[in-house]
């Protein structure tokens, strides 16, 4: 088949891919991943890109290449680096690392260690442990390669449908473990041959990825995993980087759309022990949430979208140089801080909830997420922040920032409807929890905010926005990456994997869409 050469500017990549190949495949060939909101479907317009000389902008995704070329990727359209969130909270129970002394008993002489990895849709966090004592050497994170199929679970499933697809996705899932452990290795010194272990949590549809699973049945009602089961496998089978001796070990699924990653979470803030109401909320493109106490807990999952990490958001970018991740009044005019102190040139999720609490605040927007008519608030608000209000594309809109016009950074009607949907798909999925256990708000004693984006967040916008249930902000509290931390666990102990078991009969799975009252709670959930 003909071969034609695609150069990138301005990373000045060069790659040789087949003709008709997309120029999307051939970013991701180079290493460049493009935004995809719509999974490559040419609808969502944000992968654009142009073809030089001339500038032309086409959509990447849908372009098909017929010649040599060269083109431009604007920064609007990549998948940025983001703030990943590496570390979690301190494990809160004893770790009897027990995993190693098989391997002692088959004659390992030298160190032992294992790789604890959390495959969360967007990003993949490794870490390089030792096995005789869980302590943890190195840190690694990368984006996960599978966005540039589509950045939510749902495109990944409708990209999978075939053999040889799915087979595209574990490839891409396989490749960038084994990147992240050749990282861990060199960083400490140690060859692979001494990784003997290697423990995976994640959604259940990165788990039955990772495992080479079917998923067609996860994207279909009644949406089962196609297995629930945790698995161990020797190291040759899935091609990973370790000592051929080694195992894999994958962690139980609750349910279709509640993975081992959330057993990783409540295993890690030892939810088990709970004596007071406690809520885990992680924050992230599929909600996870946990409610109850040692007694009984109940778990269920919230299609938040990905709106709340900065996508399908006019400005929207993830968390990443030049976004705004929050906005303050200050005196007569909005405070922003931007990631790395440079212009503003997107907003982020947590700005988006500083920004949306702002606007509520000032009454720019009503508690039905509706702008107020400017002739209302003339004279209400001071003069800087009323300048703020403007019409962009037929649509009011709330200006944060503009460098010059060089890059304006703006809130339409259109924007405070899809975070409304995202913060009403968590909070319904709360108030429901909540519904099926008796639990008012102030019921509850505890909120653990877990995952890469609950630590940016600030507690009080949560609050504001009605993300969260209200309580007062003392009770709310910042758990990391909980699920790393859990992975690191389950990857050293058999008493962890054996709670881990419990937890998977013990937690009952809610699928609240199924719940009488799913859509009046969820239509109530969208006013602020
Ligand atoms: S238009 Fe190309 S990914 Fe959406």
């Amino acid at each position: 088949m003909k071969h034609f050469i695609i150069t990138f500017k301005p990373d000045d990549k060069q790659i040789s891919i087949h003709a008709g190949a997309t120029l999307f495949e051939a970013a991701g060939k180079a290493g460049i991943i493009l935004n995809t909101v719509c999974g490559g479907k040419g609808t969502c317009g944000k992968c654009v890109v142009k073809l030089e000389p001339d500038g032309q902008e086409v959509l990447a995704c849908q372009y098909h290449i017929q010649s040599d070329l060269t083109v431009t990727i604007p920064g609007s359209s990549r998948f940025f680096e983001q703030k990943i969130l590496e570390h979690g909270i301190d494990t809160q129970i004893d770790l009897a690392a027990t995993v190693h002394k098989k391997y002692l008993e088959k004659g390992a002489t030298e160190k032992i260690f294992g790789i604890a990895v959390d495959i969360g849709t967007t990003t993949v966090v490794a870490k390089l442990i030792n096995m005789a004592d869980g302590e943890c050497h190195a840190t690694e994170a990368a984006l996960n390669p599978q966005s540039r199929y589509g950045d939510d679970v749902i495109s990944r499933i409708a990209y999978a449908q075939t053999d040889e697809k799915l087979a595209e996705l574990h490839k891409a899932i396989i490749d960038c473990v084994n990147d992240l452990t050749t990282k861990l290795c060199q960083k400490s010194s140690i060859n692979a041959n001494h990784i003997y272990e290697i423990c995976v949590v994640g959604n259940t549809t990165m788990n039955h990825i990772f495992l080479k699973l079917p998923v067609t049945q996860l994207g279909q009602a009644p949406y089962k995993a196609f297995s629930l089961d945790a698995h161990d496998i020797p190291a040759a089978q899935l091609h990973l980087e370790m000592n051929p001796a080694g195992n894999i070990h994958t962690v139980e699924n609750i349910a279709g759309f509640v993975g081992s990653d959330t057993i990783a979470v409540a295993l890690a803030v030892d939810i088990d022990s709970a004596e007071e109401t406690t809520l885990v909320v992680d924050i992230g493109t599929n909600g996870e949430l946990v409610l109850g106490t040692k007694e009984k807990l109940y778990a269920a999952s919230c299609a938040a979208g990905p709106a709340l990490e900065g996508a399908r958001i006019t400005c929207g970018s993830r968390a990443a140089e030049g976004a705004i991740e929050a906005v303050v009044v200050n005196e007569d005019d909005i405070y922003l801080d931007v990631i790395g102190n440079c212009p503003a040139r997107s907003i982020c999720g947590s700005g988006l909830i500083d920004a949306v609490a702002v606007m509520l605040d000032l009454g720019v927007i009503d508690q039905t997420g509706r702008f107020v008519e400017p002739a209302k608030l003339e004279g209400k608000v001071p003069p800087a922040i009323f300048s703020r209000i403007r019409e962009e594309h037929g649509q009011p809109t709330f200006v944060l920032s503009e460098n010059d016009g060089a890059s304006k950074v703006f809130l339409t009607q259109k924007d405070i409807r899809e975070t409304q949907l995202a913060k009403a798909a968590i909070r319904a999925g709360i108030k429901l929890l909540q519904k099926r256990i008796g639990l008012e708000d102030c019921d509850i004693e505890h909120i653990l905010l877990a995952g890469a984006f609950g630590n940016y967040i600030r507690k009080e916008s949560a609050l504001r926005i009605g993300l969260l249930p209200a309580v007062p902000v003392e009770k709310i509290r910042f758990v990391g990456n909980a699920a790393a931390s859990g992975a690191r666990m389950l990857l050293v102990s058999r008493q962890c994997r054996d709670k881990a078991r419990e937890l998977a009969r013990k937690i009952e799975y809610i699928e609240i869409a199924h719940e009488p009252e799913f859509t009046d709670v969820f239509a109530d959930s969208i006013l602020f």
